[in-house]
């Protein structure tokens, strides 16, 4: 499959590495409003287009990563899909749920594959994890806690206009906890009600840097968050554990790659070394990006929905939004199967 990138700046790096990484992927084709941001794609032997729609028009295009701010992926979904050409579309989706609702359905209704990258769902000590919960082994959970404590208010931002801003990217929730929140979401379930407080804080940016929040799942689980993009000096945590009748597991350490923390009831002291070896001997695995253009191409063999799909990033978007709105009002807000109450 002959792939594209629109938007050749940051997160543009890791598509094109994984791309080549893939034996039956090429990148054809990037496209970027500053010329110079092409450049470094010129190894890959990659066709350089200011025109995204002159881009699209290249038959040997099949799939488009889309990599700019958010704030143009509705437009460029929609561009991509009336091209036909597949869509691997960088997180968060978009800034409002109406313009999830048009991704999804102008891909369903051009019969193109959309997948959104939630790179840290295809991380082997996450992976791991959501094994154990889906054998039940943690019983019945009580509740879970995500702490993303980083360092992303004075560099980060000064590298790229649209970072922090209310217009094209929002701030922590939406930028960096929506990762987290996606596990949350795919670890347990439909969320009941939200609340939160999120502030610039002591940050320099526009947008939220320092956030609380706490869900209540539809299984009657809680969960809390704890965010910062803040922190003094540099990054200091990101982490996520579950607590359940029959086990506590915490994922953490730098990246959130290993396991900090691992009871587990009925897991014998062999089995667990086993989980334990296989995410040591191999912390990042094959990276997020490569997963994710991977299954993107088997799902289009196999014409069946990706593994992260539209719905899926849809989800994500939600809850952020619903932490964003109970923020703004001080005031819990419901949400019942993709509806904020
Ligand atoms: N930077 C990160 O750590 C990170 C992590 C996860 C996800 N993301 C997501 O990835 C996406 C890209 O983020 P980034 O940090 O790589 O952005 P960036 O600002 O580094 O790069 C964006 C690029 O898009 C180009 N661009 C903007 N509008 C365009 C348009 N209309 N047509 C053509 N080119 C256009 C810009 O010239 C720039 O080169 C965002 O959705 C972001 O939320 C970023």
């Amino acid at each position: 499959m002959n792939f594209a990138i629109i938007g050749c700046g940051y997160m543009a790096k890791s598509h094109a590495a994984a791309i080549d990484r893939i034996p039956e992927a090429k990148l054809a084709a990037v496209c970027d409003k500053d010329e110079s941001a092409m450049e470094q794609y010129k190894e890959y032997g990659a066709k350089a287009y200011t025109n995204y729609n002159a881009m699209l028009a290249d038959d040997e295009v099949d799939a488009v990563c889309i990599c700019t701010p958010a704030s143009y992926h509705t437009v460029l979904v929609e561009q991509a899909a009336a091209a036909k050409k597949h869509i691997v579309l960088e997180q968060p989706m978009a800034l409002a749920l109406d313009e999830t609702e048009r991704i999804v359905e102008v891909c369903r209704e051009n019969a193109v594959k959309l997948t959104i990258v939630h790179p840290y769902r295809f991380r082997p000590v996450v992976k791991e994890l959501r094994k154990i919960i889906d054998a039940g082994m943690l019983g019945k959970i009580s509740h879970a806690s995500t702490r993303i404590n980083l360092n992303r208010n004075r560099d980060f931002c000064a590298e790229a206009m649209s970072r922090g801003t209310k217009l094209h990217e929002a701030g922590g929730l939406m930028g960096q906890a929506i990762d987290y929140l996606d596990l949350f979401l795919w670890f347990l379930g439909e969320p009941e009600q939200v609340f939160s407080i999120a502030e610039t804080g002591i940050s320099n940016i526009e947008a939220d840097a320092v956030a609380a929040g706490i869900i209540r799942f539809e299984s009657g689980a809680l969960g809390t968050i704890e965010m910062s993009t803040a922190v003094y000096y540099r990054n200091f945590e990101e982490s996520i554990t579950i607590f359940g009748e029959k086990g506590t597991v915490k994922i953490g350490g730098p990246n959130a790659l290993s396991f900090e923390h691992f009871d587990v009831q009925h897991l014998s002291e062999t089995e667990t070394e086993r989980i334990l070896e296989i995410v040591k001997s191999d912390p990042w695995g094959i990276p997020g990006h490569e997963q994710t253009i991977s299954d993107l191409i088997q799902s289009v063999k196999d014409n069946r929905e990706p593994l992260v799909s539209g719905e899926d990033g849809k989800r994500a978007l939600e809850l952020v939004l619903a932490f964003y709105e109970s923020a703004r009002n001080n005031s819990p807000i419901g949400m019942r199967r993709g509806v904020l109450l």
